[in-house]
């Protein structure tokens, strides 16, 4: 390294590369140093050692757990980007996911779901959020959009099941098999970071999800806050 790529480094970088070293040294569920003893072995201020910890949190390569300390994390869960609902994916993959409905209304559809939804501005529209929990820990915060004309009733539905695709194939016949899916990065708001047990200002992936049925008809369009430091999304590309 050179002394001028060194000198441009913040103090707490320095704290934070130091401490991604004892990470990597280290098995998942390990205790690091704690803030006071960084704070004396590195002669800095306990400002500098909580960024770099608070960061390396944030990222997902260590936990703090209230009252015992900070340990290094466990792996993230590999998540592929595919056209399937949430339950079935999580099952696929071995775990057990649960879900709280945490509002279910029909809504005046803003101009962009209205436009997504193929529905007119101001049109009846169901708004659903969900917290979506994997083997009990909050993953997701999800907000789904659906036309209220096209599938009357749903609401009734989705209080008593936990995956929405298989209402709509079951009560409906309808099966998304399409879908444009974006991913964003935001921070999570005070609310967020409750609900996902995160601190707030988190890094959050937000995905979105504009689905569409076998005729080309659009299904829903989602809003997808996941927890930032647990998941690594995979994409499968095959060139064109
Ligand atoms: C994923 C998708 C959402 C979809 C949901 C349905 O989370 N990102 O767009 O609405 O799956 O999942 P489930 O059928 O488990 O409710």
């Amino acid at each position: 390294m050179t002394s001028a790529s060194a000198a441009r480094e913040p103090k707490y970088y320095l704290v934070k590369r130091h401490l991604l070293d004892i990470i990597e040294s280290l098995p998942p569920g390990s205790a690091v140093p704690t803030e006071r003893v960084l704070t004396v072995e590195l002669a800095t201020s306990r400002t500098t050692v909580r960024r770099a910890l608070a960061e390396l949190v944030g990222e997902g390569r260590l936990v703090r757990r209230q009252g015992s300390g900070t340990f290094v994390a466990e792996p993230k869960i590999q998540w592929p980007l595919q056209m399937t609902s949430f339950t079935a994916q999580a099952s696929t993959a071995g775990y057990v996911t649960t879900t709280r409905l945490l509002e279910a209304v029909r809504t005046r559809a803003a101009e962009d779901v209205a436009q997504r939804l193929g529905v007119r501005t101001g049109g009846p529209v169901y708004c659903v959020e969900r917290l979506r929990l994997v083997d009990d820990a909050p993953m997701a915060v999800e907000t789904v959009y659906l036309s209220a004309a096209r599938f009357p009733g749903l609401i009734g539905q989705i209080r008593k099941a936990s995956s929405l695709y298989r209402v709509l194939a079951d009560s409906y016949q309808v099966v998304p098999v399409e879908a444009e899916e974006t991913i964003e990065t935001a921070s999570a708001s005070p609310r967020e970071a409750e609900l996902l047990g995160v601190d707030t200002g988190s890094p959050i992936l937000v995905l979105g999800r504009h689905s569409f049925d076998a005729g080309g008809e659009p299904v829903e369009y989602v809003r997808s806050w996941y927890r930032g430091d647990r998941y690594t999304f995979v994409a499968r590309l095959r060139a064109p």
